[in-house]
């Protein structure tokens, strides 16, 4: 089939606000919206203005008032429990509407924010939907992050209520998080009215009589008190959900997602980019603590009236390197989503795919990678072992659905490795040199993106505008900046190749480097410090430190190492995965008193580098490259 994406492309580009018109009509409004776009202070706007909707409604009642009621809307897929759980449109319905219920009842109200912080859990979602019927906004914390990243979230967005679990599994461990919880509480300074907290079978959290409520219990009796809580007419603008996601310091970012364009855009994307139809299995192999989860494990599919899967485990372990393939054979998925990084994992195991041999894929038709570069080895070992298309795409969180990709759904273009495609409708994609002026096709240089930004794309920070324009809005007057480094070939492919600030992928998991530093520097005994990432084969990236000792301590050094190992696990979280530090008499400085960072790197990915012309004092690059090879890390 040729595909239809340069036609649809133009039509965009021809009337944006027409064509974000029609796509709305996919939606069901209270009110429909009139006002299609308003820019706002002249650079970002808002879409659908004067629209009045509800996403739980969207999500859930439609589909069962349409007759989908006894369809799954989640098959909760759980290896870590041995648990296959199907949750029907209906049932899920009566589940939200009693959580609603709850909510309602502790005071919970429209604006007011609920921080989810749970395991990959149908719980989870219940709670979503939930705070989103009555208007409430989640801040949804991952599992993986420690309880001070949790206290600060909590704070940041002044959450009324915390809705967790009693624990989520690890291969090989049972992550307590009530503990975690009342630590975060200890720490915040916002203290939370309400906690509703799920209990799981496997470990039970002590429960602080007064303040803690059972989660399955208030749900039960609100079920059985047959509340009814209607969808709350929300404007499209109103906030659905704040997710904090990793900024240049400790502080993460808040960002914001409304109600009506975010639909708009990921109803859009389904249809038109996955190419997967209502009645379909989708699933998305993320975690609901990410935005791909946010967008494609619950809003995306339910929107659309597709199955989502809410898996419970690992690409490798749970128990073997063939789950992904037992659960796309046993539930008849048609369009699957993961970070590239479980693909490495998986073929590090069966190099041969010999399970995906054994299992039966023939209502597979895609598998889409996203999260982090899609190194063409993989893709190609991939497509080998599946016998379908294997299709790069490029995101972020603020962005909230994808900005490049091949288009399944309107056909798809011939495939360059190495690169996410083409830009979506919505996106002007463009690369400017450090002044903002643009390069020539081929040439690397710093991605931005034409505002305004389409529907779907965050329209500020969580109570941050200031930072907002200032993080993304000011570089580059009239463009919006991707921090992501880059370039656009003579056929308008994108290639998106590294970061242009210190965050860095780690096993598709966005982390800051700044953020790290600011842990290192805490240790009483380290003057000065260092956090980059370096390469690594399975998960991308992974950080490792380097720190100056204060000249007075005569501690070991491994000692110290490992102290500060544990105060960044301790402080962000094991899904930081900071497992080197590495001693050093001083660091590689300019003249001017800048870390050479991307030098050190360098180094430490065995690529070739050059003296830089600015350097203090070019021995210490030689120091550093030794205590590299120490640790068995460069040559
Ligand atoms: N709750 C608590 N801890 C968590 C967690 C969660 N939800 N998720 C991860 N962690 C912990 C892990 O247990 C591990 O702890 P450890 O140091 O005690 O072993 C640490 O965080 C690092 O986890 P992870 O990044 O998962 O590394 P891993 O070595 O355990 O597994 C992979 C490697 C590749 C299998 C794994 O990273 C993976 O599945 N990646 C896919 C990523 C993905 O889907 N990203 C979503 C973006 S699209
Ligand atoms: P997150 O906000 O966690 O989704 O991370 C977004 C960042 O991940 C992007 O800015 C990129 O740096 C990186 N990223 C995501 N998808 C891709 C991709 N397909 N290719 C290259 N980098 C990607």
């Amino acid at each position: 089939m040729a595909s239809r994406y340069s036609e649809v492309y133009a039509a965009w580009k021809a009337d944006p606000h027409g064509f974000w018109a029609d796509a709305a009509q996919a939606i069901d409004w209270f009110k429909k919206p009139e006002r299609i776009f308003e820019p706002e202070r002249g650079t970002y706007g808002h879409w659908f203005v004067d629209g009045v909707t509800n996403t739980c409604y969207n999500c859930l009642d439609r589909h069962v008032e349409a007759g989908r009621g006894e369809q799954a809307a989640f098959i909760y897929d759980s290896p870590v429990t041995h648990r296959i759980e199907k949750i029907s449109y209906a049932s899920l319905l009566a589940d939200v509407k009693a959580m609603a219920a709850v909510y309602c009842k502790l005071g919970i109200g429209k604006g007011d924010r609920i921080i989810i912080y749970m395991p990959m859990i149908p719980q989870a979602a219940i709670a979503m939907l939930a705070a989103a019927r009555i208007g409430a906004v989640h801040s949804v914390v991952f599992g993986g992050f420690a309880a001070n990243e949790l206290a600060v979230r909590i704070d940041d967005c002044q959450a009324k209520l915390v809705v967790s679990a009693s624990c989520g599994l690890e291969p090989g461990r049972t992550v307590a998080y009530k503990p975690l919880l009342d630590q975060a509480i200890e720490i915040a300074g916002n203290k939370p009215a309400h906690y509703l907290i799920f209990q799981r079978d496997m470990l039970t959290a002590d429960m602080l009589p007064g303040r803690d409520i059972d989660f399955a219990e208030a749900l039960a009796a609100a079920k059985e008190a047959g509340e009814d809580v209607p969808s709350t007419p929300v404007a499209s603008n109103d906030p659905l959900y704040v997710l904090y996601t990793s900024g240049t310091t400790g502080q993460p970012k808040g960002v914001v997602r409304d109600n009506g364009g975010h639909m708009v855009a990921l109803k859009w994307s389904m249809e038109n980019f996955f190419g997967v139809r209502p009645g379909e299995v989708f699933w998305a192999a993320s975690d609901i603590g990410w935005v791909v989860g946010h967008s494609y494990i619950v809003y995306g599919p339910l929107l659309h009236g597709c199955t989502s899967i809410l898996f419970e485990g690992k690409p490798v372990g749970t128990p073997d390197a063939g789950t992904y393939w037992r659960i796309i054979a046993e539930h008849g998925v048609a369009v699957m989503f993961t970070a590239p990084t479980a693909l490495r994992a998986i073929r590090k195991e069966d190099p041969d795919a010999s399970h995906a041999a054994r299992h039966d894929l023939s209502r597979f038709r895609a598998l889409y990678l996203a999260g982090e570069r899609a190194d063409p080895d993989t893709i190609r070992w991939a497509e080998r072992a599946l016998g379908v298309p294997v299709i790069d795409h490029w995101w972020q969180t603020e962005t909230g659905w994808p900005v490049a990709g091949n288009p399944m759904g309107l056909g798809l273009l011939p495939v360059k490795y190495g690169s996410p495609a083409v830009p979506l409708p919505g996106y002007d994609v463009r690369v400017v040199d450090d002044a903002g002026h643009p390069v020539e096709a081929g040439t690397l240089g710093n991605v931005v993106i034409k505002l305004p930004l389409p529907p779907g794309c965050l329209p500020t920070l969580w109570n941050a505008d200031h930072r907002f324009h200032a993080a993304y809005l000011e570089e580059y007057p009239g463009f919006y900046k991707t921090a992501d480094a880059g370039y656009i070939d003579e056929d308008g492919y994108i290639f998106i190749m590294a970061r242009t600030d210190d965050i860095i992928n780690v096993a598709g998991h966005r982390l800051s480097t700044g953020a790290m530093e600011e842990v290192c520097a805490s240790h009483p005994d380290v003057a000065e410090c260092a956090v980059i990432g370096i390469a690594d084969p399975l998960k991308g990236q992974v950080p490792t430190g380097f720190l100056v000792i204060n000249s007075n301590v005569s501690r070991e050094t491994a000692e110290i190492e490992q102290e500060v190992i544990g105060l960044v696990r301790e402080r962000i979280g094991p899904v930081a995965a900071f497992r080197t530090a590495i001693c050093v008499k001083r660091l590689p400085k300019t003249r001017s008193g800048k870390i050479l960072r991307s030098t050190m790197q360098k180094i430490a990915d065995r690529q070739p580098w050059k003296m830089p012309a600015t350097i203090d004092d070019p021995t210490i690059l030689d120091e550093v490259a030794a205590a590299l090879r120490a640790k068995g890390i460069g040559v």
